[in-house]
């Protein structure tokens, strides 16, 4: 299967909120499951599905290979509507994402969450993480809500990102 094409900033679809998934159909599976071709191949971490310009609320993840991260294996995980309903502790750390190739940056974010949601199969389900997976889970419901991790950075981490954006793209278009 093709992969899909990941959008990267300053897409406008990435700034926008997704809606709520209320119908699981086949339509929803294949599309879940190529975003997981896109993240394997991408050798990501996690996807949201706004990433790849569907604005519905889910997002997809797999930790298994992760070597920080053994015990939150196994992967690949889907979750649905995804909500955190607690969160505690702090924890500032790198961080990446597949729309924003090649730049990271250390953000701030809880250390431990809990999510609740549905699976694929639109089972509820609740998932207590800490840690690389707290983080990853805040990160996508993030992308849910139109929000990049560019909006936790200090605005003078913030300039500096842009100021090399920009000096990028004019690279590039010169080109
Ligand atoms: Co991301």
């Amino acid at each position: 299967m093709p992969r899909l094409e990941i959008l990267k900033y300053p897409e406008t679809q990435l700034f926008e909120k997704s809606a709520a998934v209320s119908e699981i159909d086949g339509a929803l599976q294949s599309r879940i499951n190529r975003m997981f071709d896109t993240l394997y191949m991408s050798e990501g971490l996690g996807l949201a599905a706004p990433q790849v310009g569907c604005l519905q609320s889910f997002f997809i993840y797999d930790l298994s290979h992760h070597e920080d991260e053994p015990k939150h294996g196994p992967g690949p995980i889907v979750v649905l509507n995804p909500e955190i309903v607690e969160m505690e502790g702090e924890e500032i750390a790198d961080e990446g994402c597949l729309s924003i190739p090649g730049y990271f940056e250390k953000v701030s974010r809880a250390y431990r969450v809990q999510l609740k949601g549905q699976d694929r199969e639109g089972k509820d389900i609740r998932i207590e993480a800490e840690g690389l997976a707290a983080r990853l889970f805040q990160h996508e419901i993030d992308h849910l809500n139109g929000v990049l991790m560019l909006d936790h950075l200090s605005s003078l981490k913030r300039n500096i990102f842009l100021r090399k954006f920009k000096k990028k793209q004019k690279y590039a278009e010169s080109k």
